[in-house]
């Protein structure tokens, strides 16, 4: 009963979940969506590939668009046109652990200078009317784990709401997430905090919610190959076949060709994982040219 109730959400993740894939998502169920990051300076030098990445689809309503950077004006700036582009909130990722994005104070430094933290909050929140959410890991290092003190900052700063991955950036995406870091947020601020990190099926999100008390899941990898797992109750491999079909078009209807055909690359993959041969499966789909060659291929294996 309860897992059925839980608030499930599909967490961003660069180069895959663009507005098919979330749209996919949607249907089956998932909340409030969030695209992936956006390089807030690349977004106001009008950077092609930048403005592609924040389009979105009417029916993806309520979206976040998520920023990355660490100038609070750019900041502030790119959120402001996003604003006006119609997204629903703005997001500042405080989690990217690529050291080519943490090198520039990016991403997850962002947690290694609370004082900085404080000016951004600040500058992008008195930018903004709609809400203003953050995404924060544990901290930097198992010597820094200081999620609470940023939350309480954000809280005070007019942060709306948190999501914790709790890993610190050391951690990367290794190990065992610490769910314990997300219910010590959840402790310290009275704003939602969403809980992520190794949710791989509706139990999991239950567990989480009963361990952290968190106010929804977001989920990344238990997503990919799998958006069923937003919906309530057993999927039926008809059903799971209709939604493939329905993602496929979407990729077709609303990306560019070039990415369209990466993306049906990757995630027939991503489908296709468990199938007899899915090794030598995903290889073949990698080496085709065509859209219509890849989902035959991908469809012969079904
Ligand atoms: C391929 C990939 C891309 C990601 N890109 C982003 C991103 O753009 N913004 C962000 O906040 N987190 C990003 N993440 C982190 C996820 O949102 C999430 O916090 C992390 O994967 C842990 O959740 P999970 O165990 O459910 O996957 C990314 C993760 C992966 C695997």
């Amino acid at each position: 009963m309860l897992e059925a109730m839980i608030d499930l959400r599909l967490a961003p993740m660069a180069a895959v979940t663009n507005a098919p894939f979330r749209l996919v998502c949607r249907e089956c169920g998932a909340g409030p969506l969030t695209n992936e990051e956006i390089d807030a300076r690349a977004l106001l030098q009008n950077s092609a590939r930048t403005e592609e990445l924040t389009r979105f689809l009417p029916e993806e309503h309520p979206i976040a668009m998520q920023l990355l950077g660490a100038d609070p004006d750019v900041l502030a700036e790119a959120a402001r046109r996003l604003e006006a582009a119609g997204a629903d909130a703005i997001d500042l990722n405080m989690g990217c652990p690529v050291a080519k994005i943490v090198s520039k104070g990016q991403g997850a430094a962002l947690m290694r200078d609370p004082l900085g933290a404080v000016v951004v909050f600040r500058t992008m929140r008195k930018a903004i009317a709609v809400r203003f959410t953050i995404k924060i890991r544990g901290g930097w290092d198992e010597r820094t784990v200081n999620a609470v003190e940023i939350a309480r900052i954000a809280e005070g700063e007019g942060v709306d709401a948190i999501t914790v991955h709790p890993r610190t950036r050391s951690q990367q995406y290794t190990g065992v997430a610490p769910w314990e870091n997300i219910a010590r947020v959840v402790d310290a601020v009275a704003i939602p905090v969403v809980g992520n990190g190794d949710v791989r099926c509706r139990a999991d999100a239950a567990a989480m919610v009963a361990a952290t008390g968190c106010a929804a899941v977001m989920i990344g990898r238990g997503a990919l190959g799998a958006p069923w797992i937003f919906a309530a109750g057993e999927t039926s491999r008809d059903e799971r076949a209709r939604i493939i079909r329905r993602h496929c078009e979407l990729i077709e209807a609303h990306l560019p060709a070039a990415t369209a055909l990466i993306q049906l690359k990757r995630h027939l993959a991503w489908y296709a994982r468990g199938f007899p041969g899915a090794a030598a499966l995903r290889e073949s789909l990698f080496a085709l040219p065509t859209p219509a060659a890849v989902q035959n291929t991908f469809w012969e294996s079904w």
